[in-house]
This record gives structure tokens, sequence and C-alpha cells, in this order.
């Protein structure tokens, strides 16, 4: 395994859109395991493989407070959503940014895991603001592009000034 380079936002790579995968290979489980080894050691709650330069459409996702609750999602669909969440989120690819973007409370998604087969889930809370979260990057996305202009200008004035620093 390795861990990947996550592109930081405004990175223009960050707004390609991601293809369903239509083949289930050794590959793709090597890039899974590499995506969640990624995620772990960021620290992160979600990944997309938009994140790392791969343009297909994989999450990987752990909210459990003991790191140990896997969820690999492939082709990702959101079936249901219902309500309205109030879960500040943020990204790798926008470290320190938190902000509250309009998401639903419930979702019921179906995917694939990594070894093709399909299943159905059913997420809350955390889990699934970080689901769509990570759905929004899919389809080339990044959660502060919801907010007002005014709100994008400073955010990525942070950033800059984040970047400076670390050069
Ligand atoms: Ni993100």
């Amino acid at each position: 395994m390795a861990t990947l380079n996550i592109l930081r936002y405004p990175d223009a790579r960050l707004h390609k859109v991601a293809a369903p995968v239509t083949v289930f290979d050794e590959s793709l489980k090597k890039l899974v395991a590499d995506m969640a080894e990624t995620m772990y050691a960021a620290p992160g709650i979600g990944l997309a493989a938009t994140q790392v330069d791969v343009h297909k459409q994989i999450i990987v996702v752990d909210v459990s407070d003991r790191r140990d609750s896997l969820i690999v999602l492939v082709n990702p669909e959101i079936l249901e959503s219902t309500g309205v969440s109030d879960i500040e989120e943020g990204c790798l690819s926008l470290p320190g940014i938190y902000e509250l973007v309009e998401r639903a409370e419930r979702v019921k998604v179906r995917a694939f895991d990594q070894n093709g087969t399909a299943f159905t889930l059913e997420a809350q809370g955390l889990l699934s603001v970080c689901i769509q979260h990570e759905m929004d990057h899919l389809k080339g996305k990044v959660f502060v592009e919801q907010l007002s202009q005014l709100k994008q200008q400073r955010i990525r004035a942070r950033l800059a000034k984040q970047l400076r620093k670390s050069a």
C-alpha cells in the first residue's frame, strides 16, 4: 500500500467529472487500499478518487471513532434523501476550512464494493453528510463552491496564505 498525493483546492483537476468503474480487478482493489491508507494517514473521514487525481467513481469513508469501519462506495447513486443537515464540513483538499453546506440529513445510497458486489446503505448524520460531500467530488464539485462569492474569496485568500507559510 502507499499513501497518495491529495490535490489542494483550487487545483483545476478537482473539477474533473469521474467516470463509472466498469472493471472490478486487482488494480481497483489496490487503488481502494491506497485511498483508505491515504484517508487514515491524513487523517480524514472521507476521500474521493478525484482528490488523488483518479477520475473514477470511487469513495472511501470511515466516520467511526475507532477508525475501524471502512465503507467503500464504487459508482454510488442516491436513491432517496430526506431532511436537512446542520453539520459543518471540512475537506482534505482545503485543510483548516470548515463550513456549513446545505445537505440532506438522511440518504439511501446504492453502490458496489471493490469486489463488484452491489449493496444499499442508509446513512444519517455525519455519515450521510460525508457521503454527499464525497459524491460531489466525483461530479467535480468542491463544497466551498456552494458558498457565497465573498466567502469563497476569503477562503481562497486564507489558503493562499497557508501555502505561502508552508513554502
Ligand atoms: Ni472533500
